[in-house]
């Protein structure tokens, strides 16, 4: 469920689950959070680069997982993943091959070089699934875009393309006429021939993790309660059934 590769100094780490969109189980946070920290902690590995099996990057957390056994606790597997990823010391890159939804598009606020294929799709559905935004998401969108558009992204949910990603600075260029991972993996490879430790050092002036790991915390506090909330199993239920959620008298 997830392939890890090396090439020329870049670990090369696919979410494979095509039938599923590669939606994400909790032996496939595990296995990345471990692909992830074995790539930081390898002398050959320069950068990181994530991308998706089949046509989607990954449609988020299983939701059917999340109906029979939703998160109990702040180390529930989605958390302890997005917790490393934001840790990672390396570069990470990601090519989105296709749509990510929830946590596949949180996931990117941690990565700091985003390519799309211009037929990718980014969703942040949390409020309609009974949910509320995780993966530092509250506090590093409206860092981009500004109070109202954020409000916009994670109250109604609706989808951006390719281009309005790239507007809104999640995604670094959007590639149409080549596989997105052709050219991911070519800046990747770029990259590794730089100074490493100006490389690290960069990235690590970038980021700020105590306010981010905070943040995680805090949303995946609040996320564990929505998850077992009435109007999120309703939700997650209707989609397991392939219908409507219908959410009324419920919170
Ligand atoms: N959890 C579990 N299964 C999922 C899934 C998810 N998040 N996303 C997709 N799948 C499954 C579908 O149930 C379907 O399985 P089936 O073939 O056994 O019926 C398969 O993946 C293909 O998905 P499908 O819905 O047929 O593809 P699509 O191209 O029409 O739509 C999505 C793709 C991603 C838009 C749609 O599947 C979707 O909305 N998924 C839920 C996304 C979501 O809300 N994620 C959680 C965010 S917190």
């Amino acid at each position: 469920m997830i392939e890890s590769s090396h090439d020329r100094g870049v670990q090369v780490i696919e979410l494979s689950r095509p039938d599923k969109k590669n939606a994400f189980t909790g032996a496939m946070y595990h296995q990345l959070r471990e692909a992830l920290v074995a790539a930081d902690a390898d002398q050959s590995v320069s950068v990181i680069l994530l991308t998706g099996a089949g046509n989607a990057f990954s449609a988020g957390n299983d939701l059917e997982d999340f109906l029979n056994s939703p998160p109990e606790s702040v180390d529930a597997p989605p958390f302890r993943f997005l917790n490393a990823l934001a840790q990672v010391k390396k570069p990470v890159l990601a090519a989105v091959n296709g749509l990510a939804v929830g946590i596949g598009a949180t996931m990117l606020f941690h990565c700091d070089l985003v390519f799309a294929q211009d037929s990718a799709r980014f969703s942040f559905p949390f409020v309609a699934l009974g949910l509320i935004p995780e993966g530092a998401s509250s506090l590093l969108l409206p860092r981009l875009v500004g109070h109202q558009r954020a409000s916009e992204i994670l109250l109604l949910g609706d989808p951006l393309s390719a281009n309005e990603a790239r507007a809104i600075g999640l995604v670094n260029r959007v590639i149409a006429e080549q596989p997105v991972l052709d050219f991911a993996l070519a800046q990747a490879i770029r990259l590794t021939q730089l100074p490493q430790g100006a490389v690290l050092r960069t990235k690590a002036l970038l980021k700020h993790p105590d306010e981010v790991l905070g943040r995680i915390n805090l949303e995946a506090e609040a996320f564990v309660m929505r998850a077992k909330s009435s109007a999120a199993q309703e939700a997650f239920a209707a989609f397991v059934e392939k219908r409507k959620p219908n959410f009324a008298g419920l919170d």
